[in-house]
């Protein structure tokens, strides 16, 4: 009999109904005689009944031999469970089927992990996970996960439809274009010694599809970066990638926020409040130490570097005196630390550079620190009044150049706030979602051990207006119209209004970024070209799609949310990929390799 209904379906209306459920066998006990199947597909469980008297020897015997995770179509009668029997954590509780006939579609093996134990499964390692990656994913968690993911896509369609964008799809066979992260490769047959490169994102034929005239794009967009892998980054993910044509900053600012109030409704039935706060670069980093602040708790930085000018302490006034700055975070209720604790927190510090860290543990009433001796009066105020000093506080310096100290305490606001977390001192709800547009970074950087300015973001991106003489003479002062969008300290997405002007564009690569104009020729000659040709004024933005996804999930992996992701090694365990490939094929290709073949 063909499937009559999925198996959260039935309720007591069916009862006395002839009905057919396909699906996995999730559980198998044998009471009383009895044998009791609980039947699983996607969308939930029902309980079945083998009773030896009502069935012939052969259907029975079938069922007792049946495994875990066996494929079965059950046909039999829907019934009351008897008294005290309904389980009231499944939607069907109430009833089950008992079997008349059991057609096993596929016996499965004894399986590496078992999938009907969350508590079991949960505790399975990843690589096994990986490697039975369609196992892992019939795990509830994994399937909510899954069917989540597949709606917010279609929530994002739906939007950008309403919104009048035209969902386009860009080439993965493109270019490369060694600006950004590490590209993968791909070589070309037809032309010997010739490769395709992956996109690191649709970019560039994004800002042509404006050329192009089509006003609003969008795409879910697969992008590629050989980068190292975290938990938060993967070599293939998904952008929600967006351009529009005559637009500026604040039209991107409200489309985006409406997307994600969109998104936060259809997945969580949530209603987040927009506009976004939005913070300045210098001040999330003057405050946050870093450039994508949590501000799901405080714990803020603060400056003392007048304060600190003439210090007898010399590490601090010596590195004013050099251009640094004092800043200092108040660890509250830290000061319980023990000294190995304080020198693996001045190790993690050292890690990103620090020179040291100073602290001062407020105990008994008392400032406990080998440099409180050298603090005056007028400085221990300063400091009590400005970082709100109390009983049971650590207070944590740097002494450094601005963005290194600003980035030094920024992780150890980090730390700090994991170990309150671990200690019940801080709690921060989970359903807390603290959205903020960070802006007007710096359009350059510097690099100091290439000693050139690069792109902060990319090098499409448009100065503030008011900003451009200043690229002649202070590039470093120069604001880019760059954003990203941040949600509990993670970055969500990021964008920019275009240069749409060829002229700035090609004296952002040759004069600024210092590459050779026979190389920007050959790399962005056909963008310069383009632009030549009625180029709109253009902006747009990329979300991380799973990093969106992994954050309504509530999981810290975004491993968590792709069907089929690598490993921190770039390994697909399942398929088990990269290999080795034929002799043949590298001959096809005109490829030598320098490396002995694995077999
Ligand atoms: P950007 O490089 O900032 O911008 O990327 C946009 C967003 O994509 C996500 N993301 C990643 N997610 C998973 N794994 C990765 N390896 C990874 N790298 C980035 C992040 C990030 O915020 N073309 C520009 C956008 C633009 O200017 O319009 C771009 O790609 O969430
Ligand atoms: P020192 O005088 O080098 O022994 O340092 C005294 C204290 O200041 C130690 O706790 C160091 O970790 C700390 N310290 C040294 N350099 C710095 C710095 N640049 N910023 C903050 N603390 C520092």
């Amino acid at each position: 009999m063909k499937r009559t209904h999925h198996c959260n379906e039935l309720r007591p209306a069916h009862i006395g109904q002839v009905v057919a459920l396909s699906g996995w066998v999730h559980s198998r006990r044998d009471l009383g005689g009895l044998i009791f199947i609980d039947i699983r597909d996607r969308e939930g469980r029902t309980q079945t009944v083998f009773d030896p008297s009502d069935l012939s020897k052969e259907i029975f015997e079938r069922a007792s031999g049946l495994r875990s995770e066996s494929v079965i179509s059950v046909t039999g009668k829907a019934r009351q469970r008897p008294a005290g029997t309904n389980n009231p954590k499944i939607a069907t509780g109430e009833v089950e089927v008992m079997a008349t006939a059991l057609e096993v579609l596929n016996q499965a093996d004894v399986l590496p992990f078992p999938v009907d134990d969350p508590e079991v499964s949960s505790k399975v390692n990843e690589e096994l996970r990986l490697q039975y990656r369609y196992l892992d994913l019939r795990r509830p968690e994994m399937a909510r996960n899954f069917r989540l993911r597949s709606k917010v896509a279609t929530a994002t369609r739906v939007y950008f439809d309403e919104q009048g964008f035209l969902e386009v799809e860009t080439p993965i066979l493109f270019k490369s274009t060694p600006e950004g992260a590490r590209e993968f490769l791909v070589p070309s047959r037809v032309h010997p010694g010739s490769f395709y490169a992956l996109p690191q994102s649709p970019q560039q034929f994004k800002q042509i599809l404006m050329v192009a005239g089509v006003e609003r794009y969008f795409q879910l967009a697969k992008c590629f970066r050989d980068e190292d892998q975290r938990a938060d980054r993967q070599l293939e993910f998904t952008q929600i990638d967006l351009e529009m044509s005559f637009i500026e900053r604040e039209d991107i600012y409200n489309l985006v926020e409406g997307l994600l109030k969109r998104v936060w409704k259809t997945a969580l039935n949530m209603d987040i409040p927009t506009p976004f706060k939005r913070i300045s670069f210098e001040e999330a980093l003057n405050r946050y130490g870093i450039d994508k602040p949590d501000t799901r708790f405080g714990m803020e930085l603060a400056d003392f570097t007048e304060e600190f000018r003439a210090s007898t302490f010399k590490v601090f006034s010596g590195a004013i005196a050099n251009g640094g700055v004092v800043k200092a975070l108040n660890a509250k209720g830290l000061a319980g630390a023990t000294q190995g604790q304080i020198e693996t927190m001045t190790e993690y510090a050292k890690s990103f550079g620090a020179k040291g860290l100073a602290y001062i543990k407020v105990e008994n009433g008392e400032w406990k620190s080998p440099i409180v001796k050298f603090f005056n009066d007028g400085e221990k105020g300063a400091l009590t009044k400005k970082l709100g000093i109390e009983e049971g506080d650590l207070i944590l310096f740097a002494a450094d150049q601005w963005l290194t100290a600003c980035e030094i305490l920024g992780k150890i606001r980090l730390y700090s706030a994991d170990v309150l977390k671990g200690q019940g001192k801080l709690s921060i709800p989970s359903d807390r979602f603290d959205f903020l547009w960070v802006v007007d970074f710096p359009l350059l950087s510097f690099d100091k051990e290439q000693n050139r300015w690069y792109s902060s973001h990319h090098p499409f991106t448009a100065p503030v207006a008011e900003d451009i003489p200043l690229l002649a003479t202070d590039p470093k002062k120069v604001r880019g119209q760059h954003y990203d969008v941040v949600v509990n300290g993670m970055e969500l997405g990021g964008g920019s209004i275009r240069i749409h002007q060829p002229d700035v564009q090609k004296t952002i690569f040759e004069q600024l970024l210092q590459i050779p104009p026979d190389t920007v020729k050959a790399r962005f000659g056909y963008m310069l070209e383009a632009f030549r040709y009625g180029c709109p004024p253009h902006g747009g933005i990329a979300l991380g799609f799973d990093r969106m996804i992994a954050i309504l999930c509530g999981t810290p992996s975004i491993r968590d949310v792709i069907a089929f992701p690598k490993t921190a090694k770039g390994t697909d365990l399942m398929a088990e990929s990269p290999t080795p490939v034929e002799p043949k094929q590298l001959r096809d290709l005109h490829i030598e390799l320098k490396v002995g073949r694995k077999e």
